[in-house]
């Protein structure tokens, strides 16, 4: 997917606030400055809930539970070690959407089941990203199923 501004990443993700279930998880990959966190204020847009979302870099995870489902938003970025003790299995089990930046630094305590987004700057276009999904078991795949049937019928 090619997105060209803020407002169609905002657009992306409110179709996933809108399109998640309760346990599904999603990491979300990219370089500072790429738009994890744009994305995750849109998630949780479409999760219909209005509070603001603020980075949870020094806190690793602020939850919200006003919307929809409740947002797990866990920032990874500080977490230099200890991964594995930090218990967020509790989230990634949880009746939530759990939305992970810098997710990938989790490696084996990310859980077994999850759909990652990966969010790419563009060298020519500072406002343009490339975005892919790629999903990891059963909920994961049917999660990316739901986001891109709504991003075609949207678009
Ligand atoms: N298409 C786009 N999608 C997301 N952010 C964009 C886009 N174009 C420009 N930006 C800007 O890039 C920055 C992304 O910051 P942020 O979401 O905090 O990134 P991250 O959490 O990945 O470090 C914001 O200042 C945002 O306005
Ligand atoms: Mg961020």
């Amino acid at each position: 997917m090619l997105l060209h501004n803020v407002s169609e990443t905002e657009k992306l993700a409110e179709i996933i606030g809108k399109a998640a279930q309760p346990g599904d998880v999603l990491v979300l990959t990219g370089d500072l400055g790429a738009g994890k966190t744009t994305l995750t204020k849109g998630i949780a847009k479409g999760l219909g809930i209005t509070q603001m979302i603020k980075s949870p870099t020094y806190t690793i995870i602020r939850e919200y539970t006003a919307g929809r489902l409740t947002l797990y938003h866990m920032d990874i970025y500080r977490v230099e070690y200890g991964a594995a003790d930090l218990g967020l299995d509790e989230y990634f089990e949880g009746d939530g959407l759990s939305v992970v930046e810098w997710g990938n630094l989790l490696a084996d305590s990310l859980p077994e089941d999850y759909l990652e987004l990966t969010l790419e700057k563009d060298e020519q276009d500072p406002e343009r990203r490339s975005v892919t999904l790629q999903a990891f078991g059963a909920q994961g795949s049917a999660f990316e199923k739901r986001i891109l049937a709504d991003w075609t019928a949207a678009s």
